[in-house]
């Protein structure tokens, strides 16, 4: 029998059971691949601001699978205390993660760098470079003395070069930072534990339908994203393994 997309992606990572930390759970990416790796057995340690879109995604967790406790919490990335705050609660439900998946992320609202709002790039640079180095900061001091763990930063094309970069400059310096502090923290980290950009190439959320309105919807959707993300993932952890 062949085998299909989705059976590749089952193998390793249904293999153990791991606990996965995601950030910006609430919707688009982060939302759909918690869902996926909660049907695989997987804990997922999530958080978002949005506590009524949290509330909606524990109850489709509890269904996918009730006999695991994940834990979603409302947290601001960009906030350094909050996530401070988010991982003693994580070491206190004893789920210091196998797994980050630094995915929450903001675009700015399209336009030419001179006119775009401070306060707009301000957030920007925030939740995604800060937000990731907060969450970072925190969690990976938690997963040194287990010698092992994997963390993905989900970048962008347009923190990479040969790319149309039109009207989302605070964006593109912000996945550029990603691609920065990841390939600087890959040099600090033991032996064991690994750390990569990752570019999701373009998918159907409301990020992407903020920047290019209806074109948007001709993407493909977050759902058939988290199989290719799961296939990659399977390479990743045998490649750890074996370095
Ligand atoms: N969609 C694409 O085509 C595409 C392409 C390349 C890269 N990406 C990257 O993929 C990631 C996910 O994007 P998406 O398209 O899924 O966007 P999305 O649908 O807008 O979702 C973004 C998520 O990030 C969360 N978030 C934003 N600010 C946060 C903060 N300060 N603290 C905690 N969570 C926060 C949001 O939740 P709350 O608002 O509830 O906090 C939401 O759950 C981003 O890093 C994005 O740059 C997307």
């Amino acid at each position: 029998m062949a085998t299909t997309t989705t059976d590749k992606a089952s193998s390793t990572m249904a293999a153990v059971s791991k606990k996965v930390l995601i950030t910006g759970v609430s919707k688009g990416i982060g939302r759909a691949l918690a869902l996926e790796l909660a049907t695989y057995g997987h804990t997922v340690i999530g958080c978002s601001r949005d506590q009524t879109k949290l509330d909606s995604l524990q109850l489709q967790l509890s269904k996918v699978s009730p006999i695991v406790n994940h834990l979603l919490l409302s947290v601001d990335v960009k906030c350094n205390r909050s996530v401070e705050e988010f991982a003693r609660t994580v070491v206190e439900n004893e789920l210091v993660p196998d797994i980050i998946v630094n995915n929450a992320g903001v675009v700015n609202k399209v336009g030419n760098m001179w006119e775009i709002d401070v306060q707009d790039f301000d957030t920007v640079i925030d939740i995604n470079i800060k937000g990731t180095s907060n969450i970072l900061r925190h969690f990976i001091p938690l997963m040194i003395p287990h010698n092992q763990g994997i963390i993905v930063n989900i970048s962008s094309l347009c923190g990479r070069d040969n790319n149309q970069y039109k009207s989302v400059a605070p964006y593109c310096a912000s996945k550029w930072g990603i691609e920065g502090l990841s390939k600087c923290i890959a040099q600090e980290l033991p032996k064991g534990m690994a750390i990569v950009a990752l570019d999701p190439g373009v998918i159907y959320t409301d990020m992407l339908e903020s920047c290019w309105g209806d074109l948007a919807s001709r993407c493909q959707t977050p759902e058939y994203w988290y199989v290719l993300f799961l296939t990659w993932f399977d390479n990743v952890s045998i490649s750890c393994v074996y370095i």
